[in-house]
């Protein structure tokens, strides 16, 4: 579980973030939803310790990580993965090379091990075949499953995606959800993803942060969302008329 508390965050004087509180849940997919500038990335960002808040604390199970010591923050660091718009996959080397990657960094096993390791993790992917391939020769869905396949490597405690969907046609973005789902629930990590993907808040939204210009407006999971009446929540979600008909036709089931 990750606890954010009275989070604050502005840059040159303009505040970004206001007094946000929050909890993540472990095994679950949390997201965090709101429009283009609301503040998703610079709070995952807070959140994974690479930029320093103005005020407020985060908890890691407990775990304090603002003015935590070096050593244990290393310790953390690496119960971390990372996946960031864009695959940020390494063009000049393999796929496996690539899932390879951070075990060569971290793991003292033997090379052997590492492989082994990394062959799991893209079996785990379903993309085994494309282990000698470049990231130059392969899809984009699969390189987001090489990416995911390279940030669960270490057997990460903790999961961050930012729009892991971005480029990707729905049903593809879809089958990224579930697997950043499917690998939480089997892992018990703690994922948080940050989108404005409608299709993922409905597909994967179990615990979903809503925030809007700074502020979190709204808490809840993906049935409540469908039924919420704060005004700015709804503004953001039924912006597209395919979701104003699915509101309208569970308010028709309801009465
Ligand atoms: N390093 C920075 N210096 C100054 N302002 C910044 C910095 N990083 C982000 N901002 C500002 O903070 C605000 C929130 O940006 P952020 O990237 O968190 O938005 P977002 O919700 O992730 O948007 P998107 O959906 O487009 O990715 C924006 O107005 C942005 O310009
Ligand atoms: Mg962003």
């Amino acid at each position: 579980m990750i606890e954010v508390k009275n989070l604050t965050k502005s840059f040159d004087e303009r505040i970004v973030l206001h007094t946000i509180n929050a909890v993540f849940e472990t095994g679950k997919t949390n997201l965090i939803i709101g429009r283009s500038g609301s503040g998703k990335t610079v709070l995952l960002k807070n959140i994974i310790g690479l930029i320093q808040p103005d005020s407020g604390e985060i908890f890691y199970d407990g775990r304090k990580l603002i003015g935590m010591k070096k050593k244990e923050l290393n310790i953390l660091r690496r119960e971390m993965g990372m996946l960031f718009q864009g695959s940020a996959l390494f063009d000049s080397m393999t796929v496996l090379e690539n899932v390879m990657f951070p075990l060569n960094m971290f793991s003292k096993d033997s090379y052997k091990e590492r492989e082994k390791r990394a062959t799991f993790c893209l079996e785990r992917v379903n993309l085994l075949d494309a282990e000698h391939l470049y990231p130059s020769e392969i899809s984009g869905g699969m390189m987001k499953r090489a990416a995911i396949a390279r940030a669960i490597a270490l057997n990460p405690h903790y999961l961050f995606c930012d729009e892991p969907n971005s480029g990707l046609d729905p049903k593809t973005a879809l089958l990224i959800d579930d697997l950043i789902h499917d690998i939480t629930v089997e892992y018990k990590m703690t994922t948080i993803i940050n989108t404005h993907d409608m299709n993922s808040v409905i597909n994967i939204g179990e615990n979903i942060v809503f925030i809007k210009e700074g502020i979190k407006e709204w808490q809840g999971d993906r049935r409540q969302v469908m039924t919420s009446n704060n005004q700015a929540l709804n503004d953001f979600i039924f912006a597209s008329d395919l979701f104003k008909k699915v509101k309208e036709a569970e308010n028709d089931r309801m009465i």
